[in-house]
């Protein structure tokens, strides 16, 4: 199969739901397609409460003192087939740690997607490194692992490709690349626990993947985050860096330090959590992914709507978003904002998802910034915005709808509901239009 070949679906495309209930959308006035909330979440019970309150109960509330933190370390690497994992306050520590620990600093280039969530610039920017924008593959949503090369200058240090809303980028072209150009490849793995390439978990390809266990994410502790990698001597450096640069195993009276460092350490409470949602990991990503298929399968068979594409390399999508393409041209000019409002109407919550990164006022203001000023010279900062324009991001960003993993939790019949809610908006989309 060829590298750019996408998975198609395999599931024959049933019938959409047919609703009992009035035809008429309801921005119109109709009866909403679903009236019953999408599944909550978290999902927790006694193992949750059972967990903290041990760790409660133990006093042994930080880690260091208590051993929490460690057997869920050794839990998700197992999981995640890597030699080690450090566990962190959040994903965006884990983005800090790497670079800091790799010694990304001024002068250095990451090369990064256009299309993420805005932690991993900042995680770049916090070091006074320039990101460099790559546009993005609207088929998958993912970094045009086609474009990197032509990216790439003397200063490039780092590949960071993002595996958004759980989907995987194409990791053969960036390894690739990064290997014939020796540059390091770090992986914004925040939104896509449990997702695989050729079989292997994305996260444990590059030097070292950074997870997200923030609220939203697909596994959560409230906050948290955690880094992965078959390199130990380098989690070694990381677990300093997160550590105010003290080593493992340094004794209370040891206050020598060979590198800089913060506290960015996860608690007890919170990896006694993740242990718990951990069970819940597997069944639950099954779950998404046994629903996306078939809400994709129906989604194919209305004419402006494109559900996102994985490579075929890809062989699992971790569905932290179920992301589409929305073509107003098939819904009678109907703009994406009332598009969204009526299905909202409908009972179905879905948003229009990031708008363009590298067009943002915080990437403008802080170049500059006088510590950019100074670092990269007014001329070199003039030709970054010519090099980092991403025009197909820029239309991605307008046709973008995602729904959330949430909502690929429940029943199949909720897909049906999903489908048949955008199906009614298109029936009447020209009403929709005037009203
Ligand atoms: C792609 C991406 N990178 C990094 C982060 C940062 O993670 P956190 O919010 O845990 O700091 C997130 C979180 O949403 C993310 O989606």
């Amino acid at each position: 199969m060829k590298r750019r070949k996408f998975i198609g679906s395999t599931l024959a495309a049933p019938a959409l739901a047919q609703t009992q209930v009035s035809s008429k959308p309801a921005l119109l006035g109709g009866t909403p397609v679903r009236a019953s909330k999408f599944p909550g979440w978290p999902v927790q019970d006694s193992l949750e409460a059972t967990g903290l309150e041990q760790v409660l109960r133990s006093g042994k509330w930080g880690r260091g003192t208590g051993q929490t933190v460690a057997r869920f370390e050794a839990a998700y690497a197992e999981k995640m087939g890597t030699k080690a994992c450090l566990a962190t306050a959040n994903g965006t520590s884990s983005l800090l740690i790497a670079l800091g620990a790799l010694g990304i600093g001024p002068g250095d280039e990451v090369i990064v997607p256009p299309y993420t969530f805005v932690a991993t610039i900042n995680a770049i920017l916090q070091n006074f490194a320039l990101p460099v924008f790559v546009d993005s593959d609207r088929d998958t949503f993912q970094i045009d692992a086609r474009k990197i090369e032509a990216a790439i200058t003397p200063e490039t240090a780092v590949l960071m490709p993002v595996h958004l809303g759980g989907n995987a980028a194409d990791l053969d072209t960036v390894l690739d690349i990064a290997t014939r150009r020796k540059l390091t490849v770090v992986e914004d793995a925040a939104q896509a626990h449990l997702a695989e390439w050729r079989g292997r978990k994305v996260g444990s390809f590059g030097r070292v993947g950074c997870f997200s266990f923030q609220a939203s994410k697909n596994l959560n502790s409230g906050e948290g985050g955690a880094l992965i990698s078959n390199d130990e001597a380098f989690i070694d450096q990381c677990y300093a860096f997160h550590n105010n640069s003290r080593r493992r195993n340094t004794a209370g009276s040891d206050f020598s330090y060979l590198s800089r460092g913060l506290n960015l350490r996860l608690t007890e409470f919170q990896g006694s959590l993740l242990l718990s949602q951990m069970s819940r990991l597997e069944a639950q990503s099954k779950t998404r992914e046994t629903n996306a298929a078939a809400l994709t399968a129906m989604l194919e068979r209305i004419p402006g709507i494109v559900p996102a594409k994985s490579y075929a390399h890809c062989t699992r999508n971790a569905f932290h978003l179920y992301m589409l393409r929305y073509d107003p041209a098939h819904f009678a000019g109907l703009p994406r904002a009332k598009f969204l409002k009526a299905l909202q109407a409908e009972g179905i919550p879905g948003s229009g998802g990031y708008s363009p990164l590298n067009r943002e006022p915080l990437l403008r203001n802080t170049l500059r910034s006088k510590g950019y000023q100074r670092i990269y010279g007014e001329k070199r900062l003039k030709t970054w915005f010519e090099r980092n324009e991403c025009p197909v991001n820029d239309q991605l960003c307008q046709e973008a709808v995602w729904f959330t993993q949430t909502m690929l939790l429940g029943p199949r019949t909720d897909m049906e509901q999903i489908a048949e809610a955008i199906s009614r908006i298109q029936r009447h989309a020209a009403e929709l239009a005037k009203s």
